[in-house]
């Protein structure tokens, strides 16, 4: 199968729209047949990264780049960047806003999920710098 690429905008503070992007990638992913366990880890994933622009972020954009050998998201945005990432990676870490927990967001578990979800992590932002997440997945 040849390289097929996307990209998606994500509003920030935008929750009626938020996972939306994941749910495409979903169904992308189902209509080329992968399997269902795969399509289950990159659609986590997806939501979680998505969900943290929308939360946490400035306006963004979500790329997918879908090949026979390997999958990979790569989200960047333009907000406040990540200071300390070893602390964004805890499990329960969180500095999501009292209307996000209100919405029942803000578990502090959706970087620890997209660790454990995929096969490769990288995260690079800085204080003021804003976000990117690179993940991958071996298919
Ligand atoms: N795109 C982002 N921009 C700025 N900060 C982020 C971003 N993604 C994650 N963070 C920071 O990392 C923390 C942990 O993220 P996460 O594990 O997804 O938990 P939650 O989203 O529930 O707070 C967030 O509370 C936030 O402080
Ligand atoms: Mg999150």
């Amino acid at each position: 199968m040849a390289h097929l690429t996307k990209t998606y905008p994500i509003k920030a503070r935008d929750y009626l729209k938020a996972g939306e992007v994941s749910m495409e990638i979903h169904g992308l992913m189902k209509k080329i047949g992968f399997d269902s366990d795969l399509i289950r880890r990159v659609s986590i994933c997806a939501y979680e990264a998505e969900m943290n622009v929308v939360m946490h972020g400035g306006d963004g954009v979500l790329n997918v780049e879908i090949g026979s050998e390997s999958i990979n998201l790569n989200v960047k945005d333009s907000g406040p960047g990540i200071e300390d990432i070893g602390l964004a990676m805890q499990e329960g870490f969180s500095t999501a806003t009292e209307e996000a927990r209100q919405m029942g967001f803000g578990a502090g578990m959706g970087l620890p999920n997209i660790k454990k979800n995929s096969d490769r992590l990288e995260i690079i932002s800085d204080k003021g710098m804003g976000t990117e997440v690179r993940v991958g997945f071996t298919v």
